[in-house]
């Protein structure tokens, strides 16, 4: 089949569950051929084996996340290996990261620890903005743990991050961080999901009962352990939640571009 069939076949294929088929179909195309979008644009009428390619077509019909498939995902304009293990890096995060290094500015050699490093795009990115920063990284997932010292070495950074396994912070004593930082789960754990969430770790996901367990802990964690900022990100419908816990330090929050409530700063200092 040629290239150009390949795509008009793909795109209706994927038509009724993407608003950019033809994008996602050049997509599927480019990595199932290991070639980059200029080629694709530029063989349309190269002859290839089409089987291989239909079956990555399949399976984003059956609505698995393009970020699985091609095992990338973009963030803060970077890109990262990613697998079924790991949540997808989402855009609002950039927001809890820019918070995290403009709250960093006035201190020379920041200490940092995140608390569900997942994919590590938080740290990595903080280790790239932050140069002097000392960082660890803790996940509960031995499996999501492997994917962020996959992303620290292809960003070169693996020396300026310590990853820990870790259940929050029960395998890592110190205390006194400059910043706790986090995108911890926290829907609640009989929500309902989108079809295409199924596809991601229930651990990334869910964050108890009400879905801000995680949350709580982590907000007690940083008092106990005297750490001068505290930021994270939350649910849309978190904020109540953060308040009252957090009440009377009052966390500033802010919002993500859809203007829904997406994180907070506490300063303990
Ligand atoms: C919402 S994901 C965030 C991943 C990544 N930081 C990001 O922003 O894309 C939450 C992460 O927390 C981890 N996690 C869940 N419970 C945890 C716990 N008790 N201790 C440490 N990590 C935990 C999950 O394995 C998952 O990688």
């Amino acid at each position: 089949m040629l290239v150009k069939e390949a795509l008009v076949k793909a795109t209706r294929l994927i038509k009724d569950i993407s608003d950019i088929p033809n994008k996602e179909a050049r997509i599927l195309l480019a990595s199932y051929l290991k070639k980059d979008q200029i080629w694709i644009i530029t063989h349309d009428d190269e002859e290839i084996k089409e089987e291989g390619y239909f079956e990555l077509i399949k399976r984003r019909v059956d609505n698995e996340p393009i970020e699985y498939i091609t095992n990338s995902a973009s963030f803060y304009g970077e890109s990262f290996y990613v697998d079924s293990n790991v949540l997808i890096p989402r855009p609002e995060t950039e927001i809890l990261v820019d918070l995290v290094v403009s709250t960093c500015k006035g201190i020379k050699t920041p200490i940092i620890v995140e608390i569900g490093t997942g994919s590590g795009i938080i740290s990595i990115m903080l280790a790239l903005l932050l140069p002097k920063a000392i960082i660890k990284a803790v996940d509960i997932s031995q499996e999501a743990l492997h994917v962020a010292k996959l992303n620290a070495k292809k960003h070169r950074v693996s020396d300026r991050i310590e990853f820990i396994l870790s259940d929050l912070l029960n395998s890592c004593d110190e205390k006194n961080f400059d910043v706790l930082v986090s995108n911890p789960p926290y829907i609640a754990n009989n929500e309902p999901l989108h079809v295409g969430l199924s596809y991601e770790p229930s651990l990334a996901l869910y964050g108890g009962k009400e879905g801000g367990e995680i949350l709580e802990k982590i907000y007690n964690l940083a008092k106990a352990r005297k750490v001068s900022f505290l930021a994270c990100e939350i649910g849309y419908d978190q904020k109540e939640y953060i308040s009252t816990i957090a009440s009377p330090l009052k966390p500033k929050f802010y919002k993500d571009l859809a203007n829904h409530d997406r994180g907070f700063i506490i300063n303990f200092k």
